[in-house]
């Protein structure tokens, strides 16, 4: 089986439609296919809760989204890509209400808007804090519209192929046969997600396994600024299920085992007036996730079931307020902690949320190999730097998604048919390479199980919130045992149509590339900045580390180098929050 479009979305979350559309939009005569290891609207973006920031109100600025932007980055975002960004953001969140989005409003009838960590001013749309199912749905309606677009739900991209020295398709396993297929294309663009599946406890669905930052990897592409992981402060203990930083920006509040706002004594400023903007439970959340740290090591967070939380209250919301802003909060809640937050404070503890970094991209999607795009999270253009502010990232799933698809339809334009024959013979290699590396007879006895349950714990305890490099050296050394490890792994099932132990099994496969470049990047950045936090280390070094990280796959250590940060007019300052 063989197929071939001019340009194809490898993932079908906000990034991946956003591209598509825009592909089918801007040139309806280029055939563009979308294929996605779930369908569409399984895809992450649906459990997204918040918001999405842009620019809309008339006491805001685009200089003061961008400057809260950098700020929060700690500076290490490039600087023209945030200030395309924030002046894109605003049409796209429009755009999306024209598709049918249905933004809340203010009694007026404007689109609404709340406070969220690190902003300045109430500048995040909101849809409840239902915001991902909504912005998704509206997405995927919009693109069955569409009739140049194309899917291939339930496919799994092995391998991008490369040939001419540009990316020319992908190779990939159709879940339901388990038939290994080319999928040639003249532009590939990687709308894959994250890797928060690489930490044992996170906000991240099953599926975030790192699958596009891993197959540009091994194409040569550099994973960019992979030290910087962001622990969101508020996730449910047990499950990990995000309880959304709307809680907050509808005027939540955080304290600690006696009962106090905590976050006052790091930096966070005083308690009152509320809301403070940038300051208190609106602070960034790698400084919020850092407090919990301290907190509990002075003995002063919860002891519960599932370790040690503190508690989120917004009780004093009332019934009201918090069924029409924060449902799902309340909903959640009550279905996996057992409490109802009109009644109870919520038990939360920071959490795995979101990559900063991703596969290292220019402002318009493109990597450094001919042919092949990235946008959305799996992406590092850098907008987020060191550390993102909530409700930026479904945004720049829009803007970037949609510069992304617009380059790729031009580069495809501009390029010749793909070599089919090169092609049909990397399929066969693939469909060769999968039966002889899991279906063979005298497989090992490794378990992917065990093997990734090793792997988590091994990134909790070097790569968490603090790291040193003693337990950073010791994570690189675990994931380079369980890369060997892995060569040796058995699998039960060897059938071919839903063998959801080999997708397991090709999952852990990227999951291994994308700690190691976590791991390896940490080690290398010998500074604190953002959520990357040293503790032999502690001071931000601009001279030496106002640099992005580029990791490079080899076969043994990743190679690691450096790129400078953009800078336009924001020259690196202090970040200064609670004031
Ligand atoms: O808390 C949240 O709703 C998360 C938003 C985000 O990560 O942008």
């Amino acid at each position: 089986m063989n197929y071939e479009h001019d340009v194809l979305v490898i993932g079908g979350g906000a990034a991946g439609l956003r591209a598509a559309i825009a592909v089918a939009e801007s040139h309806p005569d280029l055939s563009v296919a979308i294929l996605s290891k779930v369908y569409p609207m399984r895809s992450h973006t649906v459990s997204a809760e918040g918001g999405a920031a842009a620019v809309i109100k008339s006491n805001d600025s685009l200089e003061d989204h961008i400057y809260d932007t950098i700020s929060g980055s700690d500076w290490l975002a490039d600087q023209d890509a945030v200030e395309a960004f924030v002046r894109e953001a605003p049409a796209e969140l429009v755009q999306l209400e024209h598709w049918g989005c249905p933004w809340s409003r203010e009694p007026d009838g404007t689109v609404a808007v709340r406070p969220f960590g690190g902003m300045k001013i109430e500048r995040t749309w909101f849809a409840a804090d239902k915001v991902g199912f909504h912005l998704l749905h509206t997405l995927f309606q919009t693109s069955l519209k569409l009739p140049s677009i194309k899917r291939y739900d339930e496919w799994f991209a092995t391998q991008l192929l490369t040939d001419d020295a540009r990316c020319q398709g992908i190779v990939a396993l159709e879940l339901r046969s388990g038939a290994v297929a080319t999928v040639a294309a003249k532009a590939v663009i990687l709308c894959t997600g994250g890797a928060g599946r690489v930490f044992p406890f996170t906000t991240n669905g099953a599926i975030k396994t790192g699958d596009g930052m891993a197959l540009a990897y091994r194409a040569g592409v550099p994973l960019k600024d992979m030290e910087f992981v962001q622990y969101h402060p508020t996730g449910l203990p047990g499950t990990g299920i995000l309880i959304t930083e709307a809680a907050r920006g509808e005027g939540g509040i955080m304290v600690n085992k006696d009962g106090y706002r905590y976050l006052q004594d790091y930096g966070m400023g005083p308690p009152d007036p509320w809301p403070r903007l940038r300051g208190m439970e609106l602070g960034p959340r790698d400084r919020l996730s850092q407090a919990f740290v301290h907190e509990m090591r002075k003995g002063r967070t919860i002891k519960g079931p599932y370790g040690d939380v503190v508690h989120l209250d917004v009780r004093h919301l009332g019934e009201q307020k918090i069924d029409q802003k924060i449902p799902f909060v309340r909903e959640l809640a009550r279905r996996y902690a057992g409490i109802d937050p009109v009644h109870e404070p919520i038990p939360v503890r920071p959490v795995v949320h979101y990559m900063m970094g991703g596969v290292h991209t220019d402002m318009y999607g493109a990597t450094p190999l001919p042919g092949l795009y990235a946008a959305g999270e799996v992406a590092c253009v850098s907008i987020n730097g060191a550390n993102r502010l909530g409700s930026n990232s479904l945004t720049e799933c829009l803007v970037f998604g949609a510069r992304a698809g617009k380059s790729a339809a031009a580069f495809a334009l501009e390029h010749k048919r793909v070599n089919r024959g090169a092609l049909e013979a990397r399929a066969r290699d693939e469909t060769e390479r999968l039966t002889s590396e899991f279906f063979r007879k005298d497989s090992g006895s490794e378990r992917v199980a065990a093997l990734r349950n090793e792997m988590t714990s091994a990134m909790e305890t070097g790569a968490g919130i603090y790291r040193d490099e003693g337990q950073l050296r010791q994570t690189c050394d675990q994931l380079a045992g369980l890369r060997a490890r892995f060569a040796r792994v058995r699998l039960d099932d060897r059938s071919r149509g839903f063998n959801t132990e080999l997708t397991a099994a090709l999952e852990l496969d990227c999951m291994l590339d994308v700690a190691s470049a976590i791991a390896y990047s940490a080690l290398a950045r010998t500074e604190s900045r953002g959520s990357h936090q040293r503790t032999d280390h502690p001071k931000r070094d601009d001279t030496r580390f106002l640099k992005h990280t580029m990791a490079y796959r080899t076969d043994g250590e990743p190679r690691i180098d450096y790129l400078d940060v953009v800078i336009t007019r924001w020259p690196a300052g202090e970040r200064v929050y609670g004031r």
